[in-house]
């Protein structure tokens, strides 16, 4: 089967109509970002804020559009919006909270992509699904790095298998730990695992800025943060002030049915920060003794929800003893068992998400604004 060609794609799509105008979509210039790789399609279409939430079906749209072509593997469009504000590099803060001067420098400047990994309450596996997708980002030859921001319950010494203390050659910056081919910090690398931590929120928030701030990250393609659970001020302030590519929402069957997926899907919708999509964790049970699969919360019921908030379904991890063991082993799944089904499972999460990553950036500005995606 012949590669689609770029030139094919803009011409299924200048027969995409915006429903309010009275023109196709290529000729109205609402078309950016369009990149082709081996039959993976991914684009963003530029649509004015306000108009966002009506916007759906046209996404749908121009995606079937695209996908009806022949040599077309997957079809990938966003909805973007320019941020309002004054939005620096990257875009990433300026949303009505105070310019302290100093403090509010961009952090990250050599990160070229930054993906939250949330929830809207914790024990959901946020961060078992964080340090899979940030090892199958590396696995797929992207430079990554791994922000534990769980200030209060780190995991990410435990599941990455890393000891000891971060060095600092200058005295001033620390050098991140390292495991399996990615870098990684941790509020665990400096404090003992046992020390029950009491914060106030600004301490919280200071610890976040100097973790960042004054480690030597070095040039990444992608950072991955592990977000603290809930969706309370830390986070809010960790979403304002970082510039986040995308978020992606990690949610138990039971916590889509009550609604706590929601709670963390506004949260970033709330700051304009663009949902890239939801990952069912624990969809389903597989049976250590004979491999049977069962799905005990019924299914579908992520993928429902998913459209109804209309975002994308990133795909669903099944609850399986093994995906816990090896990371409580510090030897996550995706590379202790690469070859296998989950392994195989968390590539094509991490792949869907990076076609969406690029997308947003394709988009050629600073701070693309996501307004339904
Ligand atoms: N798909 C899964 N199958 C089996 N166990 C899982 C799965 N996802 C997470 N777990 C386990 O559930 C517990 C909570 O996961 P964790 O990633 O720490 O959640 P969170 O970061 O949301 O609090 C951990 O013991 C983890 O090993
Ligand atoms: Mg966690």
């Amino acid at each position: 089967m012949a590669e689609v060609t770029e030139q094919q794609i803009i011409e299924a799509l200048s027969r995409v109509h915006d429903p309010d105008k009275k023109a196709d979509i290529v000729s109205l210039g609402m078309i950016s970002g369009l990149v082709v790789k081996n039959g993976h399609v991914a684009f963003a279409i530029e649509v004015e804020a306000a108009r966002g939430p009506h916007l759906e079906p046209l996404r749908k749209q121009a995606e079937k559009a695209v996908h009806d072509l022949s040599g077309v593997v997957s079809v990938s469009a966003v909805l973007t919006a320019e941020r309002d504000t004054q939005g620096g590099p990257k875009g990433g803060h300026g949303h009505g909270h105070g310019h302290a001067k100093g403090a509010d420098a961009p952090l990250l400047p050599h990160v070229k992509a930054i993906i939250a990994v949330a929830s809207g309450k914790g024990g959901v596996g946020k961060s078992t699904t964080a340090v899979n997708l940030a090892l199958a980002l590396s696995r797929s030859g992207l430079s990554v790095g791994l922000f534990d921001a769980d200030i209060f319950g780190p995991s990410m010494p435990r599941m990455l298998g890393i000891t000891g203390d971060p060095v600092s050659p200058d005295g001033q910056t620390m050098l991140p730990m390292e495991n399996y081919g990615i870098k990684c910090m941790s509020m665990g690398f400096l404090v003992p695992e046992d020390s029950p931590i009491v914060w106030r929120g600004p301490m919280v928030m200071g610890a976040i800025e100097q973790l960042l701030r004054d480690v030597h990250w070095g040039e990444l393609d992608v950072m991955v943060i592990d977000m603290p659970p809930g969706t309370g001020d830390t986070q809010l302030t960790i979403t304002q002030r970082l510039p986040l590519t995308g978020a992606v929402i990690v949610s138990t069957p039971q916590d889509i049915a009550l609604l706590d997926a929601t709670k963390g899907l506004n949260m970033f919708r709330k700051v304009d920060v663009p949902v890239l999509g939801i990952i069912e964790n624990m969809s389903y049970y597989i049976c250590p003794k004979c491999g049977d699969e069962a799905h005990i919360f019924g299914h579908g019921g992520a993928k429902a929800e998913a459209a109804r908030l209309s975002t994308e379904f990133l795909g669903e991890v099944p609850l399986d003893i093994a995906i816990r063991q090896t990371s409580d082993a510090g030897e996550p799944i995706v590379v202790s068992k690469p070859n296998g089904p989950h392994a195989k499972v968390y590539m094509e999460i991490a792949a869907k998400i990076w076609d969406k990553v690029q997308a947003i950036q394709g988009h050629g500005r600073k701070g693309p604004r996501i307004v339904m995606e």
